[in-house]
């Protein structure tokens, strides 16, 4: 929907990241909708070019400046055309940006998103004092957006992201994001749930809250995610309810309690980032937690939520890491049996103090653990697959299969990626007998009588 005609223009935003970065650049699109610009369908048609861009890695860095460099002859050939930088990079390089990238007319940081619409204005009309402005201050633009004006593009049909805490308070000695994100802000739980209300009301039935640490959440009212998720898991409509990015030292026995509660509209699928398995480099990492406590945590949850699946994240060769250390991390992935791992090469971040603690190990060294790493994970996700193999299963249905005509692409509560052939449509229900499992996805057919 696009309010009154695009009568100022047409507007693209390229986003990359975490999926809160995906989510500002819905809320971004629909500021300038409201405002009275119309979405473009590519950079070349548009008036008003957006890179919401990511920072955590060096490479997701790099990608934002190439990606400049290929929109330079655009905004040469047409000098009108407003080019913005928003988001991770922009708030880490602020001003700097224009010292790589003259071209680029603004920078706005994560925090700052409703100055957009005006600055595009004023750019388009000519104002020479809006060129190269930084605007990185830390207000709460993103978490305080009206939630009726997202231009919900993530997500798909039947299922909806919702932002509830921004920023990061942990310092964890490898991580750009509490420079990026700024610290925890939460947004107020009534607020919440008129927006979980109202997207209920208009046929949504999957919830995700976002957060950089989302179980850190706790509103001016000491509001907490587990009050959040009793109340959540009441409201019409709503089916399926989950939560990421949780920290480890904040999955409290209380939130694992209020887990239990939200049966079965919780998922039983949890995001938990570990990082490493080896309790000197966690140290060396300051997570706040060892890998017994880490272990601690993952019993205590699986003893309250029968057949929770479980997800993280894992940096390889970081400064410190020993051969040793990395062995403990294999052998914490053989004893936990992840549904999924997000798995990563350390990237020394600016400004951070892992970066101080040592020179950076060797690629060849970083890459050959990572690619161990993979291939151990593989056979641990096709072994935990297998067992799903002659079960039903229930799939929300997303997507068509973009690799098979008349194929469907959807997801068990579990969070497992299911592809299926037969009459359906995306944000539908549907009952799967599975016939085939892989390590990253499963297969099936529709059951009789669904
Ligand atoms: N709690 C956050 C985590 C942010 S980053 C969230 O919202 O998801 C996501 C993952 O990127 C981290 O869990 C970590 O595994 C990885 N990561 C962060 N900084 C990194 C770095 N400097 N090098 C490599 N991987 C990194
Ligand atoms: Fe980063 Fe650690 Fe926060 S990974 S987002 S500083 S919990």
């Amino acid at each position: 929907m696009s309010a009154p005609g695009g009568r100022l223009g047409r507007y693209f935003i390229e986003t990359w990241g975490c999926q809160m970065n995906v989510l500002d650049a819905d809320k971004t699109a629909g500021a300038l909708e409201s405002h009275g610009y119309a979405r473009a369908a590519s950079a070349e048609d548009a008036d008003v070019v957006l890179l919401n861009t990511c920072s955590i890695r060096e490479k997701a860095q790099e990608k934002v400046f190439s990606e400049l460099g290929r929109l330079k002859p655009l905004k040469d050939r047409r000098p009108g055309l407003v080019l913005g930088v928003c988001g991770c990079v922009a708030q880490q390089e602020g001003a700097a940006i224009f010292g790589r990238a003259p071209y680029v007319d603004f920078v706005v940081g994560t925090r700052a998103t409703r100055s957009i619409p005006l600055l595009v204005d004023r750019l388009r009309a000519g104002d020479e004092s809006a060129r190269h402005v930084s605007d990185t201050a830390l207000r709460d633009d993103s978490i305080e957006f009206p939630y009726d004006r997202i231009r919900r593009e993530i997500g798909g049909a039947a299922k909806a992201f919702v932002t509830i805490i921004e920023g990061c308070n942990h310092r964890c000695s490898f991580c750009i994001v509490p420079r990026t994100r700024g610290r925890e802000s939460s947004r107020d739980m009534d607020d919440v749930l008129d927006e979980v209300r109202a997207l209920g009301a208009k046929g949504f039935t999957e919830i995700e809250f976002l957060g950089q640490t989302v179980n850190a959440y706790r509103d001016a009212r000491g509001r907490t995610l587990g009050d959040l998720l009793r109340a959540a898991a009441r409201i019409d409509g709503i089916t399926r309810l989950r939560f990421t990015t949780s920290h480890p030292a904040q999955m409290t026995a209380a939130l694992m309690d209020a887990m239990a509660d939200a049966r079965p509209v919780l998922c039983p699928y949890l995001h938990l980032p570990v990082q490493s398995g080896s309790s000197s480099v966690l140290r060396a990492m300051r997570r706040g937690y060892d890998r017994a406590g880490y272990l601690g945590k993952v019993a205590a949850l699986r003893e309250r939520i029968p057949g929770l699946c479980l997800g993280t994240d894992v940096i390889v060769g970081f400064p410190t890491e020993t051969d040793a250390d990395f062995e403990e991390t294999l052998s914490l992935l053989e004893e936990v049996e992840f549904d999924t791992v997000y798995s990563f090469a350390y990237s020394a971040r600016p400004g951070t103090t892992a970066a101080a603690l040592g020179p950076d190990l060797s690629a060849e060294l970083k890459f050959g653990r990572l690619a161990r790493l993979q291939g151990v994970q593989r056979e641990i996700q096709e072994r935990r697959s297998r067992r799903w193999v002659d079960r039903d299963v229930e799939v929300l249905v997303e997507e068509p299969n973009p690799r098979r005509a008349g194929g469907w692409t959807g997801r068990t509560p579990e969070a497992r990626i299911v592809h299926f052939d037969g009459p359906s449509a995306p944000g539908r229900l549907e009952r799967i007998r599975i016939t085939q499992s892989g390590a990253f996805s499963l297969r099936g057919t529709m059951s009789a009588g669904a």
